[in-house]
Order: structure tokens, then sequence, then C-alpha cells
């Protein structure tokens, strides 16, 4: 892929924003946080238009709680379109933190996220949604 220069007019207090966070996070250069920011808002888009996609979904829950390792486990083996992998952590002794891959259409995976992140005894569940990488550079 050639590389493209081309210059963009930014009020200097945004610049300036910017390039503290630029230097805060540690990245390199201002360019590799401007592509960064552009891939951010294009996995988004992904997303957004319903595309074929990929993520995570983590879940906190206590083992003790009554039927939520099963359901969870049930819930996955309906979903084998999408769930990619699965790991269990034994967190400690009541805790167990669960972090599903996935991949497929957003919506679906939406779906499968909010039916775990929902179900009664998850403490806490999210979903990191990414992207395929197959449109991103
Ligand atoms: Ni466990």
């Amino acid at each position: 892929m050639p590389l493209v220069r081309f210059s963009v007019s930014i009020d200097q207090e945004l610049v300036e924003a910017f390039d503290s966070l630029v230097e805060a996070q540690g990245y390199a250069n201002r360019s590799e946080a401007i592509r960064d920011a552009m891939r951010s808002r294009l996995v988004r888009q992904e997303w957004e238009k319903g595309d074929e996609v990929a993520g995570v979904i983590t879940l906190l829950y206590d083992h003790h709680r009554h039927g939520v390792s099963e359901a969870l486990t049930e819930i996955q083996h309906h979903a084998l379109a999408e769930v990619i992998s699965a790991t269990h952590v034994h967190v400690d002794e009541d805790n167990c933190l669960e972090f599903v891959a996935v991949r497929g259409e957003a919506r679906a995976i939406e779906k499968l996220a909010d039916r775990m992140i929902s179900l009664k005894g998850v403490k806490h569940g999210a979903l990191t949604a990414t992207s395929t990488g197959k449109k991103l550079r």
C-alpha cells in the first residue's frame, strides 16, 4: 500500500489536546495515533452497519449462584456459529471469569452478548467490539 500524505486544518486547542493524549498513551508519533483513531472509527462503522465482526465477551460471575455456569454453557452450545473459543478462569473461591471469543454478524454478536451479560448471577459483563481485520490496514 502506498503512503498518502494529506494536510488537515484543525483548531490549535484540539491538536494540543490530541498531542497530550498521544504522549500519555506512549505513541511513537502523532501519525500512528491518528491511524489508530481512524481504524477505531472504521471498526465502529462495521458494527453500525451490521458487518461481519469479531469480539470478546467477558463475564464475571459467582459459580455458587445456581444455574449460572450451566446457562452460560447452554447459550454457547446454541451459538456455535459465533463462538470461536471460551476460556474459564477461577478468580478465587467464589468468582469465575469467562472470556468468549466471537465472530459473526454484528447484530447476532450483540444479541449473544446481551443474553449472557443479562443472566441472573453475572456480576459484570462486557463486550469488546473489534474487527475481523479484513478491511483494516
Ligand atoms: Ni470457575
